[in-house]
């Protein structure tokens, strides 16, 4: 079995698995039995300021967005930080952290963006001995609405400035928990890295409302008749993550910075992907919710089977191994040329493939009366809306052709040269071929 073993900022955990900040983590008695069923490390529910802690709403405080099998693809959430007050939750941390020396155990903050509140704060979160801290820049409801959480994190001046305090009165690492509600990630993160913070985590919620109830005539969840904007998150936020976690990876600003990859975790393979593209770690909150802590093991036993498969010795040996292969669309090779192919013996003859490119793509596949179904590689264009569209697995596959071939849709021969739209003679922009 390989080892999972994984050094975050320093910060050594058995595996790569955290519990991302949210109820998973909210009290001692969530961790303990987290830690029990082995994740790795975890982020406490995001701590606030001395004083009376907030108030959450009494009734639904989650929404929903099921697939056709019920299974939960999206969850919304009107919760706030921590409800709990601070020096409960202070107290429980050192505890816990004392008990497992060998798990991360990293506090989460959000409190007023003034240095006094940071200043007061630190000192006391150091006392748990907590590897390191995370600054909610990300809750896109409630606390945003009080100059909190996202309303930080999409000011990259304010990031910059409190990383900055940070770095000033604490002295373990310091990662910057981004909000995805802004136009360009890499300019909070560059802020970050520029108040000195050591990692970036993301991402947080995304703004939402994942239903209308058509007779109280208000958002899910409903509050006494009246519904608020959510935070959404699971599987299907995970494709804005990783796009979001690569641009941070690749880009000059920001490249080498250290990333904690979040948003729909849910199988190991999640996980691989958040980390090829540069995740040194992950962390998980909507897979734990839905389908309780024990999902650990198959994340620690699937990773470990792939890294065995693949030659992996530790996860530091394919972190950001994807990346080089992010491009910008202007570098992408326009003289690759692939069809698609149809496995007649695996085609239950549903006909999804022909009405899609019938209707709306490059009518490229003939029906017979018999319900046999081609792909006329004179017309395809290799669009793949069959194969996404098509409900059996490999039935349908895009098979490049060999250079020097004659493609018949545009009866030119397949080259074996990369060419790409910065040279291409239709770009009024292109430099000229060397
Ligand atoms: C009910 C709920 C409460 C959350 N509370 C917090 C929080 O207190 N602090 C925080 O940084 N993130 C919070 N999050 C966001 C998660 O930590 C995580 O960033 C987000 O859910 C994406 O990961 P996922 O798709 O695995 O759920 C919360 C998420 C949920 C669902
Ligand atoms: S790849 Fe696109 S164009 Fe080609 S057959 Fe499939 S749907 Fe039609
Ligand atoms: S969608 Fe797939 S299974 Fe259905 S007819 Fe097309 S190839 Fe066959």
């Amino acid at each position: 079995m390989a080892d999972l073993t994984t050094r975050f900022l320093g910060i050594e955990s058995p595996n790569p698995f955290w519990l991302a900040s949210a109820p998973p983590t909210d009290k001692e008695y969530n961790v303990r039995r987290a830690f029990e069923a082995g994740w790795g490390g975890v982020v406490w529910k995001t701590l606030g300021a001395e004083g009376p802690p907030v108030v959450n709403v009494n009734g639904p405080r989650y929404g929903v967005v099921h697939g056709a099998d019920r299974r939960v693809l999206g969850l919304n959430n009107i919760e706030l930080i921590t409800d709990r007050d601070l020096e409960t939750n202070l107290e429980e941390m050192a505890r816990v952290k004392a008990d497992y020396p060998d798990r991360a155990l990293i506090a989460s903050i959000m409190v007023p963006c003034e240095e006094a509140a940071w200043k007061a704060i630190l000192p006391r979160v150091a006392e748990t001995n907590a590897d390191g801290i995370e600054l909610n820049f990300g809750c896109p409801h409630g606390m945003s609405e009080r100059g909190m959480g996202s309303a930080v994190g999409q000011v990259p001046e304010y990031i910059e400035m409190v990383a900055r305090w940070c770095k000033q009165y604490y002295d373990r690492p310091v990662i910057v928990k981004l909000t995805p509600n802004i136009t360009d990630i890499r300019k909070p993160a560059e802020a970050a890295r520029r108040g000195g913070a050591d990692a970036v985590s993301l991402i947080n919620t995304i703004n939402s409302i994942t239903a209308v109830d058509l007779d109280r005539m208000a958002p899910e969840p409903t509050i006494d008749g009246k519904g608020s904007h959510g935070g959404y998150c699971g599987p299907a936020v995970k494709p804005i993550a990783l796009s979001m976690v690569s641009e941070i990876a690749r880009a000059e600003a920001t490249r080498g910075m250290p990333i904690s990859g979040i948003g729909g975790i849910t199988t190991w393979r999640d996980a691989a992907e958040f980390m090829v593209l540069g995740a040194g770690n992950v962390q998980v909150c909507t897979a734990a919710m839905t389908y309780g802590f024990r999902i650990v093991e198959e994340l620690c036993a699937g990773l470990s089977d792939w890294m065995d498969e693949k030659g992996y010795r530790s996860t530091a040996d394919f972190v950001g191994k994807a990346v080089p292969n992010v491009t910008d669309w202007k570098n992408l090779n326009l003289n690759y040329v692939a069809k698609a192919r149809i496995d007649q013996d695996l085609c239950i003859k549903c006909g999804r493939c022909y009405a899609a490119c019938e209707d709306t793509s490059h009518q490229a596949i003939a029906m017979t009366p018999d319900r046999v179904f081609e792909v006329i590689d004179a017309e395809c264009v290799a669009c793949n809306l069959c194969v996404d569209v098509c409900p059996v697995e490999n039935c349908i596959e895009m098979v490049p052709m060999e250079a020097g071939r004659v493609d018949p849709r545009t009866g030119r021969v397949v080259s074996p040269d990369h060419a790409d739209w910065t040279t291409h003679p239709n770009n009024p922009m292109a430099q000229a071929a060397e």
